[in-house]
């Protein structure tokens, strides 16, 4: 265990205590709703519980799944900050007015990617780290079944991989809206909805969560999981024998993002989260919970193994048109009409 590994320990069971006094005791309250990594959300409350005398109470949704809640509970908020996520819904909520303006201090320290995600948003979301897409696949498996490895997109359509691939319902999925929207970038929407049918035929199952799939191949359940590099990093690092693909066609990214919601009951507290979230120590924390993505503040540590953007062919993404309400609307629509339940 390192020193920081026993330092968030100990704060876990502090975090412990200070929810079995009750919140009485803390001069502050935050409603958090998190759409990272389960262990890094977790590790965030307990991290910004010790340093600030504010109690936090936490709900992990996935990205579609937390956007709705917010715009659900639009008239009466019960939230006050969305920390994680892919950023195209942050950014939907944004032009919706679901989400508050607020300019941090600490913008200047911010990578462009994360800055460009502010400006698209007029200062209504800000990116806090970024990640690429890929193939990921479980080497025993593949091998056992005589299956050829998988280098490109279109690869997945092949018949041999039928029942082998798993990936998210993007609907609740961010990582699986990326991947919707990187197709389209790629082939045009209707090629790319052609691919998605034929692919269909291969999926076993669409997850809830869009990390679920490599979750699923690190344990044998599955052959291939379309997510996030740095979700198949995270499981390599932990011991899974996987291999990860960067796809022959290029690949998209996302610009994980952090939104105080508008109307918020909890504003000041929200915006301490905020400063909190954006610093270069907080975002170092990161590896500590099996989290790979580049961080946004220049300052911070990137994990070691995390996937640099810059060493892979990245497409030119369209955050804003494809972070547009009517774009994303009609998209997921047009994939629930003809890609989910089409016959396999
Ligand atoms: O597991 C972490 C992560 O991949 C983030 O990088 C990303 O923003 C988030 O999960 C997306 O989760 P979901 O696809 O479940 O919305």
């Amino acid at each position: 265990m390192t020193f920081k590994n026993t330092l968030y320990a100990g704060a876990a069971f502090v975090g412990l205590v200070v929810t079995a006094v009750g919140p009485a005791n803390a001069a502050g309250r935050l409603s958090v709703i998190c759409s990272a990594d389960n262990e890094w959300c977790e590790m965030m409350e307990t991290a910004f519980e010790l340093e600030h005398d504010i109690d936090v109470s936490m709900v992990r949704k996935s990205s579609g799944e937390a956007y709705a809640q917010v715009r659900a509970e639009a008239s009466n908020p019960k939230l006050d900050i969305w920390w994680g996520g892919t950023g195209d819904p942050h950014l939907q909520a944004a032009a919706e007015g679901l989400t508050e303006e607020y300019t941090s201090p600490q913008l200047g320290d911010l990578q462009d990617w994360a800055v460009r995600q502010a400006k698209n948003a007029d200062n209504k979301t800000v990116g806090i780290y970024a990640g690429a897409l890929g193939i990921g696949y479980n080497n025993d498996l593949l091998a056992k079944k005589g299956l050829p490895a998988p280098k490109c997109w279109k690869d997945l359509a092949d018949p041999a991989y039928k029942g082998e691939v798993q990936i998210a319902n993007p609907s609740s999925s961010g990582t699986s809206y990326t991947t919707l929207a990187t197709l389209v970038q790629l082939f045009g929407e209707e090629e790319a909805f052609d691919f998605l049918k034929e692919m269909h035929k291969n999926v076993n199952q669409y997850t809830k969560s869009g990390s679920a799939p490599i979750k699923a191949a690190a344990v044998g359940e599955t052959t291939i999981g379309i997510t996030f590099m740095h979700d198949m990093i995270a499981q390599i690092k932990q011991g899974a024998d996987l291999t990860v693909v960067s796809p022959c066609e290029g690949t998209g990214y996302e610009v994980g993002s952090m939104s105080i919601i508008k109307g918020a009951r909890n504003l000041e507290n929200a915006k301490i989260w905020a400063e909190f979230a954006l610093s270069a120590k907080t975002q170092s924390i990161a590896e500590d919970a099996h989290s790979y993505q580049v961080p946004s503040n220049k300052e911070a540590r990137i994990p070691d193994g995390a996937p640099r953007l810059d060493e892979l062919k990245l497409i030119d993404y369209d955050f804003a048109k494809y972070g547009d309400a009517e774009v994303r609307r009609h998209l997921l629509s047009r994939w629930d009409d003809e890609v989910k339940n089409a016959p396999q």
